[in-house]
């Protein structure tokens, strides 16, 4: 379906758009413009001492190409020019046919701290390896249900100021959901039969946000007579900075974040889990982009992402929160695999756009142009043409900022 001018469409109209492609029902869009979604009932069971709910935009991008499957991306975010730039790095990118991706099976990581070890702690806990293992699966039961379970266990000894500490390393298949829960109630049950074969007293038992195993992987090949050669030369020098500065290179992972944790929101994910795993990521060895680019033999620009993303499509907050089981829906990724590389995509897609624009024309001419309407509001400007009027003086003076806006919205008293 052609999505293109999306954006130019009042609310009502988009919704309509949803409609007639069969992404949202008619309950759907009503539960869309109900200020009320999430009752306070509900929110008062998610976290504690809650007293209200905070509302955030819940937006779109449509005709997002992956592996040959069109999908209209839910993202909840508050800055303004991230959806345009991802609907921007998207359309581009489907002109060459969209994404690639391709994702892990499902393990995370479990860490269990073994202190006060002696000499032979390691090889005792090898050598009751399988009784251990047996102890965990016991706990492993909820996910062997849906074909998950124990995969493996590893173990590490590492030198601290407290001593010799042993790191067993758990590993589970948690299938489509982000797992935290369960692997966390394998360790704590683990943890006695670890203590009988070590020796060793059990401290820490909680899963590793770095899931090295659960990675998910995006490429696309922007063509050189789509988005012309400066735009190429442009963003490859852009990556060439961030590979070579640290400074540039954590915004240029931010611009990344932008896009994924977007999606980790309006999907009901956890996106500080997404986020420490991303950086955590980029640190191994010395801190990195998380996105690479070449240009092929034709002088097409080649971007590739890897991520390690710890999503899932069930459990935790996406079965409490009717937004988010809304934005699962919207999406239609079957599995926690296919929502992560989609996620991989969008944080690809963010990516060039951000370079595309910073390489070219500045990042001020679409990011404050976007912004300015909030400005507007700041400054005084309340009915649709207030905002409008102080938008378009801004766009003449190109001066994007709160005292300009208030001197123009005064000016036009
Ligand atoms: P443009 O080339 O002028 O766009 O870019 P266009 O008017 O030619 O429209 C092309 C397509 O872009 C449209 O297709 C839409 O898909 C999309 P169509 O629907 O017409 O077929 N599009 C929009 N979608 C929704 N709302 C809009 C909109 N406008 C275009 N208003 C654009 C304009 C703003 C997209 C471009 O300048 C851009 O991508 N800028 C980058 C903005 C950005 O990266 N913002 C992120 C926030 S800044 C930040 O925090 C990150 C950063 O620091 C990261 C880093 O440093 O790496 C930058």
């Amino acid at each position: 379906m052609d999505f293109s001018g999306f954006y130019k469409l009042p609310v009502e109209d988009r919704l309509k758009r949803l409609r007639e492609a069969g992404r949202i029902s008619g309950e759907d869009e009503k539960l869309l413009l109900d200020g009320d979604a999430l009752k306070m009932d509900v929110a008062d069971r998610m976290v504690e001492n809650v007293v209200g709910r905070f509302h955030l935009p819940f937006s779109v991008v449509p005709g997002v190409v992956v592996n040959g499957k069109e999908y209209v991306v839910p993202m909840v975010i508050e800055e303004p020019s991230v959806v345009a730039a991802c609907a921007n790095g998207c359309k581009l990118a489907r002109e060459s046919g969209g994404f690639t991706a391709d994702a892990d099976e499902p393990i995370m990581i479990g860490e269990m701290q073994v202190v006060g070890v002696g000499k032979e702690a390691k090889e005792k806990v090898l050598e009751g390896k399988e009784r251990i293992m047996e102890k965990a699966k016991e706990y492993a039961a909820g996910v062997e249900r849906y074909g998950g379970g124990m995969r493996g266990l590893e173990v590490r000894e590492i030198q601290t100021a407290r001593g010799e500490m042993l790191i067993l390393m758990f590993e589970v298949d948690v299938r489509d959901i982000m797992g935290a829960n369960t692997v966390n109630t394998i360790l704590e049950g683990a943890a006695p039969i670890v203590e009988e074969v070590s020796g060793g007293k059990v401290r820490l038992k909680i899963l590793t946000n770095l899931a090295v195993k659960r990675k998910a992987r995006a490429r696309c090949v922007w063509k050189r007579e789509v988005v012309g050669g400066e735009v190429v030369e442009g963003v490859l020098d852009g990556y060439e900075m961030a590979a070579h500065d640290i400074y540039r290179c954590a915004t240029h992972n931010k611009g990344i974040m932008n896009g994924m944790d977007a999606v980790a929101l309006a999907t009901g994910n956890d996106w500080r889990a997404v986020e420490a795993g991303a950086h955590s990521y980029a640190a191994i060895g010395s801190y990195k982009p998380l996105t690479r680019y070449y240009a092929d033999e034709g002088g097409n620009l080649v971007g590739e992402i890897e991520v390690p993303l710890a999503v899932g499509t069930v459990g935790g907050a996406i079965n409490i929160n009717p937004v988010a089981q809304l934005g699962q829906k919207i999406l239609g990724a079957e599995g926690a695999g296919e929502l992560s590389m989609v996620m991989a995509a969008v944080g690809l897609a963010q990516n060039f756009a951000a370079l595309r624009a910073l390489g070219t024309t500045g990042i001020q001419a679409g990011h404050m142009k976007l912004h300015a309407r909030n400005l507007a509001v700041i400054a005084g400007a309340h009915t649709p043409k207030e905002i409008d009027m102080v938008v378009r003086k801004m766009d003449e003076s190109r001066v994007y900022t709160v005292e300009n806006a208030r001197k123009i919205f005064e000016g036009m008293r």
